[in-house]
C-alpha cells in the first residue's frame, strides 16, 4: 500500500438525500420531516429559469426560518455554464444563515470549476464574518466530469461527496437512453439465446467511488427516475451500496424508506461482520493471520472488510 493513509470520509449519516425544488415552498416543511439525511433544496433544474430569482429568495427563507432538525442541509446551485449560479452564491453566503450546510455543484467538468466556486465563497465567508466554513459536493453528469473526476475530488478541502447525476451524464456520453438510472432495455449480452442485461452505469460508479475513497469523500448514486418502479430503484440502490456508495438520491418521498433500508446494513451484515471480527480476534491468539468462518477464509483484509459495515453501522446508530 501506498505510505500515504487513505483519508476517511466525513463521518455522517448520507443514505438519502431528498430533493425539492425551490419554486415550491409547499415542500420546505414536508422535507424537514422526512426521515432523509440529506436535504438539497435544487435551484437548477427543477427550476424553471423564469423562476430563478424566487426561487432563491425562497430557499434563503426556508433556510433561515424552517427547522430543519439534524439534517445536513444543501443547496444545489446553476451550473457555471449558466448565467444564475454568481447570484446563487452570492446570496445564499451573504443573506442565509449558519443553518447552511453545503453547496451542490452540478455539472462540474474540471478542478477549475471548483476553484472558481471556492474563491467566490470564501471571499464572501471573511467579508460577512461566517463562522461556519460551506461544504461543498458536485454531481458528476458530464463526460469531462468523469474523465478529471479524480481532478475534481482533490479540488478544494471544502470537497465533501459526489454523485452520479445519470440523465445528464447520458445526454453528455451520447448514450441511447432516456431513462434516469436502472436496467437500459439495449445493453445485454446473449448466451444461448437467451438476454443477461448488463449495467452500463457501472464504470462511472466505481470511477466516482475511487476517486472519492482516494481523496475522502462520500460516493453517493444519484436519481432514479421512475419514482413508481420501488423494485427497480431497490436493484439500482443495491448495485451501488454494493460498489461502495453510501447513499442515493430521493426525487419523490416514497424512495427515501427505500434508501434508508438499502444502505443501513442489515442487522445480519452486521452480526456476520462483528462474528468475523471475532473469529480473527481468536485467530491472533493463536498466532494466525488467516482462519476460517463459516467454512470461508477469513484473513486480516477481512478484518477491513468487517469494519467497514461494523462502523457505518455504529455511525448511523449513534445519529
Ligand atoms: N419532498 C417532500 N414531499 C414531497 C416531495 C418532495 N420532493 N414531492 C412530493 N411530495 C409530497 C407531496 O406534496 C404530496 O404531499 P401530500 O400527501 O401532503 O399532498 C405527497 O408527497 C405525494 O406527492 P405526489 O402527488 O405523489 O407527487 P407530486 O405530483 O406532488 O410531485 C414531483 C411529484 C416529481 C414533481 C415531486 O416529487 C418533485 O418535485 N420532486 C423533486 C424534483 C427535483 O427536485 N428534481 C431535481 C433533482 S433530479
Ligand atoms: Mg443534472
Amino acid at each position: 500500500m501506498s505510505f500515504r493513509l487513505q483519508p476517511p470520509a466525513p463521518a455522517r449519516p448520507n443514505r438519502c438525500q431528498l430533493f425539492g425544488p425551490g419554486s415550491n415552498t409547499k415542500l420546505f416543511e414536508k422535507m424537514a420531516a422526512s426521515a432523509a439525511d440529506v436535504i438539497n433544496i435544487d435551484l437548477e433544474d427543477s427550476v424553471a429559469p423564469t423562476d430563478k430569482d424566487i426561487a432563491r429568495q425562497n430557499t434563503i427563507q426556508a433556510i433561515n426560518e424552517v427547522d430543519w432538525g439534524k439534517k445536513y442541509l444543501s443547496v444545489r446551485i446553476n451550473s457555471l455554464d449558466s448565467p444564475f449560479w454568481y447570484r446563487d452564491v452570492v446570496d445564499l453566503l451573504e443573506q442565509a444563515g449558519d443553518r447552511l450546510d453545503q453547496i451542490m455543484i452540478p455539472k462540474v467538468g474540471c478542478a477549475g470549476d471548483i476553484y472558481a466556486v471556492d474563491a467566490l465563497v470564501t471571499a464572501i465567508e471573511a467579508a460577512k464574518g461566517r463562522q461556519k466554513r460551506i461544504t461543498f459536493e458536485v454531481i458528476i453528469e458530464s463526460a469531462a466530469g468523469i474523465a478529471h473526476v479524480e481532478e475534481i475530488a482533490a479540488a478544494s478541502p471544502r470537497m465533501q461527496a459526489m454523485s452520479l447525476g445519470a440523465a445528464d451524464f447520458a445526454a453528455s456520453m451520447g448514450m441511447s437512453t432516456t431513462g434516469i438510472g436502472g436496467t437500459q432495455e439495449n445493453y445485454y449480452m446473449l448466451h444461448e439465446g437467451a438476454k443477461y442485461w448488463s449495467d452500463p452505469w457501472h464504470w462511472a460508479q466505481t470511477a466516482i467511488v475511487a476517486a472519492c475513497r482516494t481523496h475522502g469523500l462520500l460516493p453517493v448514486d444519484g436519481p432514479f427516475g421512475d419514482f413508481s418502479d420501488d423494485d427497480g430503484f431497490r436493484a439500482q440502490a443495491y448495485r451501488s451500496a454494493t460498489l461502495g456508495m453510501v447513499g442515493k438520491w430521493a426525487i419523490h418521498p416514497k424512495q427515501i424508506a427505500l434508501s434508508n433500508e438499502i444502505f443501513t446494513p442489515s442487522d445480519k451484515a452486521v452480526q456476520e461482520a462483528r462474528e468475523i471480527l471475532q473469529a480473527m480476534e481468536d485467530a491472533k491468539t493463536r498466532g494466525e493471520g488467516a482462519t476460517t468462518y463459516k467454512g470461508r477464509l477469513v484473513d486480516i483484509a477481512s478484518i477491513k472488510q468487517a469494519e467497514v459495515i461494523v462502523t457505518q453501522a455504529e455511525m448511523i446508530a449513534a445519529q
